[in-house]
């Protein structure tokens, strides 16, 4: 979690270039999608979905992506050769130039009370390319400390529990999003045997490590790492859990896009234990998030709805005894993908805000 040593003239000079209005110029990004072409393919039934994922891998297509298995009408994106849309402007720019100097060490809210106090773990882009994951993070942060006077129920959240929040959990792999490759997902490790960097930072957890839906190659997007907790980044957070897990009551873990909700397991398909109130905290969650803009989530367990991947942070934090663990994949569905457009920023933080909330006023009650 070294720092990216970004400077102000590096960011400027960046501005400049992003500025400019032709979409060629958007091409910051190393030449690994040179030639690149975008085509959107929307699969009606689950026959025809399936049709188009053997496409894809026959084509060697750098990135595919369903929207899970029972995504019949979402939307199919398929890489191929020859650019695509840059809807980020400068403006949105703006916001990580802050981020990247505080996000070294996780941000820490909560009014100091009673020596003994319930916490909360948020933390955003665990994987490089989804930028919306540390905007809400940093929104958050802005939320809690501007509405702590004027909203009751934050103030009743921050009085009752303590929040960690880690803005940027792979900073390395973020910052690389911005300056070389906007499609980066993985941290930037080095292997001592091949060419390829980073690891998978969401595979590269001690539960079921490298089991189904990881993959041991150090040029796979899902590589999970020589060995678990092979990353710093991993091993720090893992370390900050574990000595905390006691009093850390939920893990809420921000990634993109597929709008949903999910909660373990992510390995195996399986009813968790304390299956009712993570399904009721998730239900009133997506409920919550829905009554802003009508933007409808899917919620449940990870293996059922969107895949099965085995050494994620979710499952990791269940298994050590965090009963609430989430992971949200936020909008869109796949027509921005992890392009997703500046003025969807604030409605998507806005809307995520409410499903937050919702879920930490769950905590404050008893359930059986
Ligand atoms: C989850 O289940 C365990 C035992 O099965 C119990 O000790 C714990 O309190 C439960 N947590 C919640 C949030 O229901
Ligand atoms: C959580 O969401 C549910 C469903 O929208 C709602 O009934 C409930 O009042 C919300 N709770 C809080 C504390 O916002
Ligand atoms: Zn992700």
């Amino acid at each position: 979690m070294k720092s990216p040593g970004w400077t102000a003239a590096q960011w400027l000079l960046c501005l400049l270039f992003w500025g400019i209005p032709e979409p060629e110029h958007c091409y910051l990004y190393n030449n690994r999608y040179a030639g690149d072409k975008v085509i959107r393919l929307v699969p009606e039934t689950e026959g025809e979905a399936h049709v188009l994922k053997n496409i894809c891998h026959q084509f060697k297509v750098s990135s595919c992506t369903t929207g899970g298995p029972m995504a019949a009408q979402q939307h199919l994106l398929c890489l191929g050769r020859n650019g695509y849309r840059c809807p980020y402007s400068p403006k949105w720019l703006s916001n990580p130039v802050s981020l990247l100097t505080t996000s070294q060490h996780p941000v820490h809210l909560g009014r100091r009370s009673r020596a003994y106090k319930r916490a909360v773990w948020i933390d955003c882009g665990i994987h490089a390319r989804e930028w919306i994951g540390p905007a809400f993070c940093q929104w958050f942060v802005k939320e809690a400390l501007q509405t702590y006077r004027s909203d009751p129920a934050m103030r009743k959240m921050l009085n009752h529990l303590y929040f960690y929040i880690m803005p940027v959990f792979n900073v390395d792999g973020y910052h690389f999003s911005w300056t070389n490759d906007r499609f980066w997902r993985k941290t930037r490790s080095r292997n001592s045997r091949f060419r390829c960097r980073g690891v998978d930072a969401n595979r590269n957890w001690k539960v079921n490590w490298c089991d189904e839906g990881a993959s041991f190659h150090p040029c796979d997007d899902t590589y999970c790492g020589p060995f678990p907790e092979s990353e710093p980044e991993v091993k720090a957070v893992a370390h900050f859990l574990r000595k905390r897990r006691k009093h850390i009551r939920a893990y809420l873990s921000f990634h993109a896009y597929a709008q949903m909700l999910l909660y373990p397991y992510s390995y195996k398909y399986a009813k968790i234990p304390n299956f009712s109130c993570v399904e009721s905290a998730a239900y009133n969650a997506v409920i919550a998030l829905h009554s802003a803009y009508g933007v409808r989530y899917q919620h449940g367990p990870a293996s059922s709805i969107l895949y099965v991947s085995s050494g994620s942070s979710m499952d990791w934090a269940y298994k050590n005894g965090i009963p609430y663990a989430f992971a949200f994949e936020l909008r869109d569905t796949g027509h921005f993908g992890f392009l997703l457009p500046e003025s969807l920023i604030k409605p998507t933080c806005t809307e995520t805000m409410l499903a937050v909330k919702n879920i930490t006023m769950h905590l404050l009650k008893k359930c059986h």
